[in-house]
């Protein structure tokens, strides 16, 4: 996820200095490169980026000492492409008149791309934000004013973004978008536009939110908004934000958590599109198709990404893949691995000491190292063969929630591929789990009560829900710091049972295709006087069974999983709070462990 920030003033001063705060402030975002761009009243254009963090790179290509009377800041985190200096943000078009960077994903950059070179355009990078700007560049050259440039070039961009643009020789700049977020503030002598508010509050507090198919055009002194559609002008009230910049921050939510779980639909739409148009995907299912043996590796929550990864290829691509968490890779793996056998590696942080040692053993036995990751730039991005990126940005929260949801897509869509289904079933999640966050939150006040003062609970699944149960349970661990522990279902008879007695609450996530087994399994804890707390599709013989229900969406066998995590992700943050603790910052944790 991107930060791009774009300023408007009367006349050409230092911006170096502005923009590099701009991006200082976007940099909680999450990126591997910077670039700075300003365009002066003499139709100049002072281009500056490359791979680092904002304080190093503006010092090193002394930003400090740009001027100009519009400015673009771009941060870049690297989806496909290296983060390199030429992959780098803003990008100017063939004849560098034009100047602009994006946020997000255009997903048919690779066509695109092809289609401008055989054009006579200048191409430059891999980076897909170098299409938005040819995309507009290939309608400039054929006569068109900014604005209907524009309109053309949105219907030729396909994805997820949002876009800042400018041109030499005039005093505005555009920005426009389709899916990424995008703002823009008005303050005295100044305007400015940026993919979030905090960039842009200590500026001004009077905003516009520009919606998608809008494109907005800044002066110094008044924007104006219009849209793709038909070229017409929208009349909008301008905001008056009144919230602290630590609230802007968690996008209006209380923690970083709620925030990232309510990122969820909306990540989910993007990777989903990203892997439609991916041409990653297809040598990753092929490699994954042939290996004499397949290993999902990975740690905490991304292992039980694996445990859900290994029932959908084996369910849908008659795959067998071991899951296995990485140091145990090594202690068990290690002496029966070979050339003909590849590694899944999956990892939020692309960084992980664990996962980091079980990849080089599997390195050095000549195995295939793939990887499933979130941050560019990782160690893991960049030593695996191959990737798949998960694009959620930046999870700042040490309980990971849209990073787990992530990788149970990709490994989902993986699958399906793999097995040669449509991939189209995965066109309903985001909208499945805008549902699901809505519908469960107003259920979760009986779990909630039950669940208040253990120091010891059990959440059970069974089948592809096992790995979420686990999740579940890890979740709670991690921000109640009770214990709890996730098994499956089935194996809560040949032990644990001793435990339940009166009142002794119990989670079951029950997939729609396992409810006869699991009505057993709570019968089992009920008439031993067990409290029996059901997540799952709407059923009556659940529901008469049950002490507590909240239901899902109905979504059927493959999304139900997916869905059930966000209850015990909500219940998990909310008993994390009634115990007075930081939901984000759990105590004694970290987000990336880098440590045997
Ligand atoms: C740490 C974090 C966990 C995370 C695990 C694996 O233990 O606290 O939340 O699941 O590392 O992290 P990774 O970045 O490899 O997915």
């Amino acid at each position: 996820m991107c930060g791009i920030f774009g300023i408007v003033v009367e006349r050409e001063q230092p911006l170096g200095q502005i923009l590099t705060e701009a991006g200082q402030r976007l940099s909680y975002r999450g990126y591997d490169s910077v670039g700075c761009a300003t365009l002066s009243g003499n139709g100049t254009i002072d281009l500056r980026k490359d791979v680092g963090k904002v304080d190093e790179v503006a010092t090193r290509l002394n930003f400090g000492a740009m001027s100009g009377q519009r400015g673009i800041v771009q941060l870049r985190w690297a989806t496909f492409g290296a983060p390199s200096q030429v992959n780098a943000q803003p990008h100017l078009d063939s004849d560098g008149d034009l100047v602009g960077a994006h946020n997000g994903n255009v997903v048919n950059n690779i066509e695109l791309r092809q289609q401008f070179i055989a054009e006579g355009m200048t191409v430059r990078s891999t980076n897909d934000g170098e299409s938005c700007i040819h995309a507009v560049e290939r309608y400039v050259d054929r006569g068109y004013g900014m604005v209907e440039a524009i309109r053309s070039a949105y219907q030729d961009l396909e994805g997820d973004y949002a876009f800042i643009i400018g041109r030499a020789g005039e005093k505005q700049l555009y920005a426009f978008k389709k899916g990424s977020g995008l703002v823009v503030g008005i303050a005295d002598g100044a305007t400015c536009v940026s993919s979030d508010l905090p960039s842009i509050l200590p500026l001004t507090r009077r905003i516009l939110r520009v919606q998608d198919g809008e494109i907005v055009i800044l002066w110094a002194d008044h924007v104006e908004l219009r849209r793709v559609e038909d070229g017409s002008l929208i009349e909008r009230e301008v905001e008056e934000i009144a919230e602290s910049m630590e609230s802007v921050r968690k996008g209006g939510y209380a923690h970083f958590m709620l925030k990232e779980i309510h990122e969820q639909p909306q990540a989910a739409a993007e990777l989903f599109h990203l892997l439609e148009a991916s041409r990653h995907v297809a040598p990753m299912v092929e490699r994954m198709a042939q290996a004499r043996h397949l290993y999902l590796i990975g740690c905490g929550t991304s292992y039980h990404a694996c445990l859900l990864g290994s029932v959908y290829l084996a369910r849908l691509a008659g795959r067998a893949a071991v899951p296995v968490l990485a140091p145990q890779f090594i202690a068990q793996y290690g002496s029966a691995i070979g050339e003909e056998d590849v590694g899944l590696f999956v990892s939020q942080s692309g960084e992980t000491k664990d996962v980091l040692n079980a990849m080089e053993i599997a390195r050095q036995h000549g195995m295939g190292v793939l990887g499933l990751v979130n941050v560019p730039g990782s160690t893991l991005m960049n030593e695996s063969e191959r990737y798949l990126p998960l694009a959620c940005g930046y999870e700042i929260s040490v309980p990971a929630t849209k990073t787990f949801m992530n990788q149970g897509l990709a490994f989902l869509y993986l699958a399906l591929r793999m097995g040669g289904h449509a991939t189209d079933v995965l066109a309903r999640l985001p909208n499945l789990l805008e549902e699901t966050i809505a519908t469960v939150d107003p259920q979760l006040g009986p779990a909630e009560q039950a669940l208040a003062d253990r120091q010891d609970m059990y959440y059970l699944g069974y089948g592809a829900t096992y790995g979420i149960a686990l999740e579940g349970a890890l979740k709670l661990k991690e921000i109640t710091y009770a214990h709890c522990e996730g098994i499956l279902s089935t194996e809560f008879k040949h032990g644990p049972l001793s435990a339940v007695q009166e009142g002794y609450p119990i989670v079951f996530v029950v997939g729609p295709e396992d409810v006869s087994l699991l009505v057993s399994a709570i019968n089992e804890t009920t008439t031993r006087g067990g409290r029996a707390i059901v997540i799952g599709e709407k059923n009556p013989r659940l529901r008469a069974n049950a002490h507590d229900m909240i239901i899902l969406p109905q979504a059927g066998p493959l999304l139900s999983p997916l869905l059930a995590v966000v209850p015990l992700q909500l219940l998990a943050y909310r008993l994390s709070l009634a115990r007075g603790y930081d939901p984000d910052f759990p105590r004694n944790l970290s987000k990336t462990l880098t440590v045997d």
